[in-house]
């Protein structure tokens, strides 16, 4: 969009339907695909053209919808209540600066479009001067969507909505539909929007009569047939977002093997659109990456992986079965098979932790070993020390959380409670089965159980 700063541009989104055919308590524009909510992927690709007056039209969940995208930003309306698309419109017109010459209208629910498709969009409208222009698809079956009627010459005359079309057969056969992106002359639209009247079929208020009524007025009307199809449907159902989620993956999995990642069965590992993979990590199959993760160089994960929020440095091994989380493991470290890493777990460079291990709000330095059937919570654990089996942190008395210490160079033997708060010092030694209450002075040994005693057994009867 790059004469765009000149000719002033507000793009409307529009998320104030609650998305009755997803069946859901929760507004369809936050459904996720990759673990992002789809409306996110909307706003993305207008910021990264450029876009930097974006009205969000919200409505059903108004406070959810703004929330999520909080700090964006964005500006809201709020619809209430949702008459249909032209309605929403209307209300967002009332904030839409008077100097704006173009107004882009988008649908929430069609978050796949490309940046591309929205340039030659726009590229299009401002090359014919129209009042009003339509990006359209071609379709095998038009579905549920607006068709596009044209005349003989091909003109655009009207989109008819599928549910007003049920006795005209010849427009229900047509296979080119209203994909619900548009540009149109501000000044067109202020005043067109005052002629709207409801469908007299489901007494919405539909915005792609301004079509029709462009052309009554013999203004300019244009449609631009976008051969991206798939990423230009919207997503009115659990099904358009499985749907959804399939392209996408796709197209971001392609991505990151044109870079040098191996996803050794692509088709079931799901990368989110904000991870960032260096080049010869493989990834084994069943795994997710979500959220804003990045995963360094030559690092082997999976298979049945999840991890969200996390930095992985350079040659990390994450095993078979864990789950990662807002958590940090630096070059060499390792995890699994089977460990939980819980936020604000932190593995320093070849930190290890093993099967059944589980870390929260923890520090592993450099070279710790923390090999089997163990939890660390709220610890900071020094340098090379080994952390036995079983060995447990018992940071909680039902009320608060403590913290435990364990200084560098310590072995804990196995099966040790660390009451905390508590410290074990440098080099010290804890004997298996202990059960620690006090601080154990750095280089000591303690033994914190009971003495084995040897008995004669009694002969019965
Ligand atoms: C709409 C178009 C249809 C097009 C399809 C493309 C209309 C009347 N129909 O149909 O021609 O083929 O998109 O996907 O425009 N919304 C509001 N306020 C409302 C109603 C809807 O903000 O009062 C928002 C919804 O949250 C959604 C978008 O507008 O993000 C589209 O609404 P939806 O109900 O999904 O319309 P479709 O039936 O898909
Ligand atoms: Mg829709």
């Amino acid at each position: 969009m790059t004469k765009k700063r000149d000719r002033r541009i507000t793009a409307i989104i529009l998320a104030a339907g609650q998305g009755t055919r997803m069946k859901s308590s929760h507004p369809k524009v936050l459904h996720t695909i990759l673990g992002r909510p789809m409306i996110a992927y909307l706003v993305d690709t207008l910021k990264n053209l450029g876009i930097d007056d974006i009205l969000v039209v919200v409505g059903y969940q108004a406070e959810k919808v703004m929330a999520a995208l909080r700090g964006d930003g964005l500006r809201f309306v709020v619809q209430e209540p949702q008459l249909g698309t032209g309605h929403a419109v209307q209300v967002a017109m009332t904030a839409v600066p008077v100097d704006v010459e173009t107004v882009m209208v988008l649908c929430g629910d069609v978050p796949l479009i490309a940046g591309d498709s929205v340039e030659c969009l726009y590229r299009l409208h401002q090359e014919k001067g129209a009042a009003v222009t339509v990006q359209t698809v071609e379709l095998v079956d038009g579905a549920h969507y607006g068709r596009v009627v044209r005349d003989e010459q091909g003109r655009v005359l009207e989109v008819v909505q599928a549910k007003d079309a049920k006795d005209r057969p010849e427009v229900l056969a047509i296979k080119e539909i209203n994909t619900g992106a548009y540009c149109f002359a501000a000044a067109f639209l202020r005043a067109a929007l005052r002629e709207l009247t409801p469908s007299p079929v489901t007494q919405e208020i539909y915005l792609t009569d301004l079509i029709s009524l462009a052309r009554r007025q013999g203004q300019g009307v244009e449609a631009l047939r976008d051969a991206d199809w798939p990423n230009l449907l919207g997503i009115n159902s659990r099904a358009e977002l499985a749907a959804a989620t399939q392209i996408l993956k796709r197209r971001l999995n392609a991505q990151h093997m044109a870079a040098g990642v191996t996803l050794v069965d692509p088709e079931t590992t799901y990368i989110g659109p904000l991870v960032t993979i260096g080049r010869d990590t493989v990834i084994y199959p069943n795994t997710y990456l979500e959220g804003h993760t990045s995963v360094g160089e030559g690092c082997l994960i999976g298979p049945n992986v999840w991890i969200s929020d996390s930095v992985l440095g350079d040659q990390v091994v994450v095993k078979m079965g864990c789950v990662i989380t807002e958590s940090r493991l630096a070059e060499g470290a390792q995890a699994g098979p089977y460990s939980h890493l819980r936020p604000l777990s932190d593995l320093r460079e070849g930190a290890k932790v093993g099967n059944f291990v589980e870390v929260k709000k923890s520090t592993l330095h450099p070279g710790v070993k923390a090999n089997h059937l163990t939890y660390l919570g709220d610890a900071v654990i020094g340098p090379g020390v080994n952390v036995g089996a079983g060995t447990i942190t018992c940071n909680y008395d039902g009320v608060k959380k403590y913290q435990t210490t364990i200084e560098a160079g310590a072995f804990i033997g196995s099966n040790t409670a660390l009451v905390a708060p508590v410290t074990v010092g440098e080099k010290a030694y804890v004997g298996a089965g202990s059960t620690i209450t006090e601080d154990v002075p750095p280089g000591k040994l303690a033994i914190a159980r009971g003495r084995q005693v040897i008995k004669e057994i009694k002969k019965r009867g």
